[in-house]
């Protein structure tokens, strides 16, 4: 059976599943239920001084949203948006110590571990934040740089504002970690381009780790009334982002060589393997246990142990990272990739004037013959489309001989383009692109 267990910043965690800082973490009692659950960890619900914060939670406001945009009734399934607002927790941090120091003994029974988070309203708040969790014994903290509703909130400085000012994020990340010696993870925001500028400088700054990442700010509308959902904008997450964080587990992972912790897309133990396979070893899991109940999670977890025993991999390293590790340095990469071509097995396609591949190929490389589809071999720039909207499973893709190759791409440029002094002319050059057939 595989080994699911993983070193994190120096904690050994029984599995990679914790459970991200939010509503499943916000009161002793579901914080234990996490661990009955099985629990690798919890990070508990943000903790803060920030009065508006905590205030918001007590108006929190939730419309969940499947695939038509339309408000779920009842079951939830992959594609569901979680459209929200809500703040930090609203129980003080003084009330919350007795709670985190009990609750962080239940965790260590029971081989999981609670790890604080931390939204403060001065840089030196941050750092009584921080040192409090460390006092209660809490092994980590995460710096929750990356909530989406400080933004939006007048007089407000937190969450995303800090996680979108690399030199904010690293004045605040070096005074935490000059205060405390427990490992201190970053949360990151998606809502902005200069994601790996943070890391980088919270890394500098002292961070053991990051968090990739919180959620969005959206904007929705119920179409039938004219009205904005949840009155304006609000958080925005599902697993419609998970590429969009995975997109930046990948940075980080491969130009960073940082810990990641994944978060933001996570539904099933797919897509917790797809995070794992970027190079976030140890991830959050948050919105669908809202959705579906912490009862939820042992399938998470059984589902991982299958699929790692099903495709081989005897433990967390030999699947962290391998997809980053293949995937192409840029776009230049796929140029130097042999070429494809698609071909039409005759027997397979059981409709020949569905024309679906046809219409859906913008290469002219599909075309009605009679009673058939006839492929134009020097046409297709083996893209792969047809292969996908075919619903016979009829198209295939085929290596393209370099010989054919040589005749058959799409754009066939005269060699002496490239001859030097050929662009002085400019366009009057005498130089066209011709479409080759065949
Ligand atoms: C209702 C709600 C409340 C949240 N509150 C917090 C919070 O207090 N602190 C924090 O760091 N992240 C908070 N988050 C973000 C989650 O921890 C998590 O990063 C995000 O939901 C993406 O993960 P998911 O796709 O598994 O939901 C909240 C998210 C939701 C939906």
């Amino acid at each position: 059976m595989a080994d699911l267990s993983l070193e994190f910043c120096g904690i050994k965690f029984k599995h990679p599943i914790i459970i991200a800082s939010l509503e499943t973490t916000n009161s002793p009692e579901v914080i234990r239920e996490c661990v009955d659950a099985g629990a690798a960890g919890m990070i508990v619900k943000t903790l803060t001084d920030i009065e508006d914060m905590a205030r918001l939670t007590e108006n929190s406001k939730y419309a969940i949203l499947n695939e038509k945009n339309e408000l779920i009734k009842g079951k939830v399934n992959k594609n569901y948006v979680f459209y929200s607002r809500s703040g930090y927790s609203s129980t003080a941090l003084r009330e919350w110590m007795p709670y985190l120091k009990e609750l962080n003994k239940y965790a260590q029974d029971h081989g999981s571990h609670l790890i604080g988070s931390a939204g403060g309203k001065t840089v030196q708040s941050w750092v009584d934040i921080c040192r409090t969790i460390e006092d209660c014994g809490l092994p980590m903290v995460e710096l929750n740089f990356g909530c989406p509703h400080p933004a939006m909130m007048p007089g407000v400085h937190g969450g995303s504002m800090i996680g979108q000012e690399p030199d904010v994020a690293r004045e605040v990340t070096a005074r935490v970690c000059e205060a405390v010696k427990i490992p201190v993870v970053v949360k990151l925001t998606p809502d902005q381009s200069r994601v790996l500028d943070v890391a980088r400088a919270v890394k500098e700054a002292g961070a053991a780790a990051v968090t990739a990442t919180n959620r969005y700010t959206g904007f929705s509308v119920d179409i039938e009334t004219g009205q904005p959902r949840l009155g304006g904008p609000a958080g925005i997450g599902g697993v419609w982002a998970k590429p969009l964080s995975l997109r930046w587990v990948h940075r980080i992972y491969t130009e960073l060589g940082m810990p990641v912790t994944g978060s933001n897309g996570i539904y099933d133990h797919r897509d917790i393997v797809e995070f794992i396979m970027t190079g976030a070893p140890l991830v959050q899991v948050g919105s669908v246990l809202m959705l579906k109940g912490i009862k939820y999670l042992p399938s998470m977890i059984s589902g991982l142990e299958e699929f790692m025993d099903k495709h081989g991999y005897p433990d967390i390293a030999s699947m962290t990272g391998i997809a980053s590790k293949r995937s192409v340095k840029d776009y230049g990469d796929q140029f130097r990739k042999p070429r494809m071509h698609s071909e039409i097995t005759r027997d397979a396609c059981k409709n020949p004037s569905c024309t679906i591949c046809i219409q859906t190929c913008f290469y002219d490389a599909l075309a009605q013959g009679v009673g058939k589809v006839d492929t134009l071999h020097a046409n297709c720039i083996g893209c792969e489309m047809c292969t996908q909207t075919c619903p016979f499973g009829a198209t295939g893709m085929h290596t393209t001989t370099e010989e054919a190759r040589q005749v058959q791409s799409f754009f066939q440029i005269p060699p002496e383009v490239f001859e030097k002094g050929k662009f002085e002319k400019g366009f009057d050059r005498g130089i066209k692109l011709s479409k080759v057939k065949g």
